[in-house]
């Protein structure tokens, strides 16, 4: 840009001073010719003195023809300064006295001088300068006697011209420097702070700059806002740039006003809990969900509506049920809903968890349905509901709506909020056709979902299942071709949205070295500062498979004896759904699992050693760090974000990731040791081959698993839900302005 400022200063430059010398040329050509005008007329002034003065003198010397007396006379007159020569005509052309100094052409009788009896003047540039004549008849009675011929010497203004020709153009000169200085100062000047007030209007959201800007930017603010964006998006499109939590704030400022979304979530981002002491203590929940989630929360601000279950969460509420979150930045707003036991029993521990959640997952675990239950699901969705239009600052809202405990929200919210862009992400898998029929509400959660302006899964495959129930329990059309449902007139965009972590990861980025990781961490545990460390991080979950998981530990050791004493195993098992049989039944059989293998290998040695406990972020980032392996064994995983956390805390490319190729983890993290969970022969030769991997073979892999993460992460996620949101919306507004132009002008 500052390149085409100082061109179109070279442009307008070069024609001023061209122009002003020109000036200056024309100024000191008039003033010299007025100058010589002047001097004509006072040169012919002085001659007509001269000769009056000498007139007497020379009538009586031209009288007596007296040669020697009127050349005296003459040396006499040129004793003036600026008289060149003189001379005295007799009459008939004869000289009667002449300076010595006297040009030819000025003589006497020569047919370019003086004639007999006239009076001329003239002026002459001769090979010595220029001279001006003056020739005046002495007359005496009446009678002219001769001629006097005066010539005066005028080549000083031929110097002064000079001079006053230099001083005009060394005026012009600097005063066509000055502004050419004026002008380039006051260019770059203005084109700054122009361009820092443009740069400023564009930064803020549209709203805004609507308004805040300043009277001249409003006719094309809209239209500079637009080429910009879409220039940055050529751009980043272009350079396949990767998606951040900036870009994510460009799509919202650019096409949807700025606005914050709003995010339903059953389990919120931030728990206040009271301690045995009576503080408040605040707890990041063990959830995938909130993982991804929160990082995209941070980005687009706006609002997050969830089940407050803490034990101090009614305290640190407003009146409105809101908190400003996280807690030591607040930059967007958490609004917490109060369920009463029933509620939370019916909804969350019946439908959700004892029904959908065994339903959709493949684990060998009885989904239970009863009518009670769906009763209260049914109510919690509509008391959620309610909850977002309360918080909906437009009447078309932006609404994450999260996972299964939500089927039925989307198509309230359509009919609440007609023009609100519902995005619903199912965080788990969709079982096919034929499990889905063990639902006995099957169609009535099908068409809650497809009240979603887009409905998300993580990988096509639980795409295909959905379209597959649709297609056997509803009737709709299903457009393959668009990934599209259309039921009861609205359509609803069904397509793949692989969930990640956040990149650059702030947990990894806020843990203490690799190094010192590995020493801390072996030292609380009470190991050999040189101790293999294998590790597994998950809620205590009977999907997570994690007593096939210890199995195959105990099968490893057993296999490859000379790891017993080096290798111990740590499983991190957060408590989860405790109220549930299910649950409980996995938890004591992981523990009675954990007991038998610690037994069985005797004395002081326990390879496994298991904590029920719940662990914050920045706890668990130091156990990825400090491990050298990870296995993630799940039975049946929509994503699984655990294997992908372990690859980014890992920026020192070592560490080996073991990943059950049933979690939708394994589609994409290629580079990981692919295991079936099931097959202990198979995952216990895994663990051996991760133990034994070289070092280069460590970087290798996980170079290439961070670049994957890196590039899919979860603003990606985000990013492209909105981006195809913004699309559609754009797509309604088309329509509606079709339907109105179609409607003709309405009637007067
Ligand atoms: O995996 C499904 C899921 O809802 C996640 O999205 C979340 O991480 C996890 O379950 C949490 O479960 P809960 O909220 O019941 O503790």
């Amino acid at each position: 840009m500052q390149r085409i400022l100082a061109r179109d200063v070279t442009r307008f430059l070069l024609p001023l001073l061209a122009l002003l010398a020109l000036v200056a040329w024309s100024a000191s050509e008039v003033v010299n010719r007025q100058a010589r005008v002047w001097a004509e007329r006072d040169l012919a002034a002085r001659a007509q003195l001269a000769a009056s003065g000498a007139r007497e003198s020379l009538v009586a010397r031209i009288a007596a023809s007296d040669r020697a007396g009127t050349l005296a006379l003459l040396n006499e007159l040129v004793r003036d300064e600026r008289l060149l020569a003189a001379a005295v005509c007799g009459g008939g052309g004869r000289t009667l006295a002449a300076t010595a100094a006297l040009p030819a052409e000025f003589r006497c009788g020569h047919p370019a001088g003086p004639i007999a009896g006239a009076e001329w003047e003239a002026s002459r540039q001769l090979a010595g300068g220029t001279v001006h004549v003056s020739v005046i008849p002495i007359e005496d009675q009446g009678v002219t006697r001769g001629e006097l011929v005066l010539v005066h010497d005028m080549s000083y203004l031929d110097r002064r011209a000079a001079v006053t020709r230099r001083a005009t153009f060394v005026a012009f000169a600097l005063v066509g420097l000055l502004a050419a200085a004026a002008t380039v100062l006051v260019a770059r000047f203005s084109w700054r702070s122009w361009t820092a007030e443009l740069r400023r209007v564009l930064a803020l959201p549209f709203q805004l700059a609507a308004t805040a800007s300043p009277h001249s930017f409003q006719p094309f603010l809209a239209d500079v806002r637009d080429l910009v964006a879409r220039l940055a998006a050529a751009e980043a499109a272009a350079s396949g740039a990767r998606w951040s939590a900036d870009r994510i704030r460009t799509v919202l400022e650019r096409d949807l006003r700025g606005e914050g979304v709003i995010v339903v979530a059953n389990r919120e981002p931030y728990v206040h809990e009271r301690t045995p002491e009576g503080g408040i203590q605040v707890e990041v929940p063990a959830s995938g969900l909130v993982t991804a989630l929160e990082p995209i929360m941070r980005a687009c601000s706006g609002t997050w509506i969830a089940h407050g279950d803490g034990s101090a969460d009614r305290d640190t509420v407003d009146p409105h049920d809101r908190v400003r979150v996280p807690p030591d930045e607040e930059t967007y707003t958490l609004r917490r809903l109060w369920l009463s036991p029933e509620e939370v029993q019916g909804h969350y521990a019946g439908f959700s968890n004892e029904g959908l959640w065994p339903l959709c997952h493949l684990a060998h675990t009885r989904p239970e349905f009863r009518a009670d239950d769906l009763a209260q699901y049914a109510r919690v969705n509509r008391r959620f509901a309610d909850a977002v239009v309360e918080e909906a600052s437009s009447p078309d809202p932006v609404v994450l709506v999260q996972d299964y405990h939500f089927a039925l929200l989307p198509r309230l919210l359509r009919e609440r909020l007609p023009r609100a862009t519902v995005l619903t992400f199912w965080h788990i898998p969709w079982p096919n056709a034929e499990r889905f029929a063990i639902c006995p509400w099957g169609p009535r959660l099908l068409e809650g979902l497809l009240g979603s302006s887009i409905l998300g899964f993580h990988t096509q495959g639980h795409c295909n299942n959905f379209l597959e129930s649709v297609d056997r329990f509803l009737e709709a059309r299903i457009d393959r071709e668009r990934q599209a449902v259309v039921a009861g007139g609205h359509e609803t965009l069904v397509r793949p949205y692989p969930i990640s972590v956040e990149w650059p990861n702030r947990w990894a980025a806020r843990t203490a070295s690799v190094p010192e990781c590995r020493e801390e961490v072996r030292r609380e545990l009470g190991l050999p500062p040189d101790a293999i460390l294998g590790i597994g991080v998950d809620r205590l979950d009977y999907t997570k498979g994690i007593p096939e998981r210890l199995l195959a530990v105990e099968r490893f050791l057993l296999r490859h004896p000379g790891y017993q004493g080096r290798f111990w195993f740590l499983q991190l098992a957060a408590p989860s759904r405790s109220k549930i049989d299910a649950y409980r039944r996995v938890g004591e059989e992981v523990e009675r699992i954990a007991a038998r293998i610690n037994e069985r290998f005797g004395g002081a040695y326990r390879p496994i050693v298991l904590h029920r406990a719940h662990a914050d972020p920045p706890q668990v980032f130091r156990l990825y760090r400090a491990a050298d392996l990870c296995y993630v064994s799940s039975l049946h995983d929509g994503m699984n974000l655990v294997a992908k956390e372990f690859v980014a805390a890992r920026d020192d490319l070592r560490g080996v990731l073991v990943l059950s190729q049933f979690t939708g983890a394994a589609r994409e993290l290629t580079e990981a040791l692919i295991v079936n969970p099931y097959d202990l022969e198979a995952a216990s030769g895994a663990l051996a081959a991760a133990v034994a991997m070289a070092p280069a073979e460590q970087e290798d892999r996980m170079r290439a698993l961070r670049a994957m993460v890196a590039e899919w992460n979860v603003f990606r996620w985000a990013g492209r839900m909105l981006v195809d949101a913004t699309r559609l919306r754009r797509q309604d507004r088309l329509a509606s302005r079709l339907v109105g132009l179609a409607a003709g002008p309405p009637a007067t």
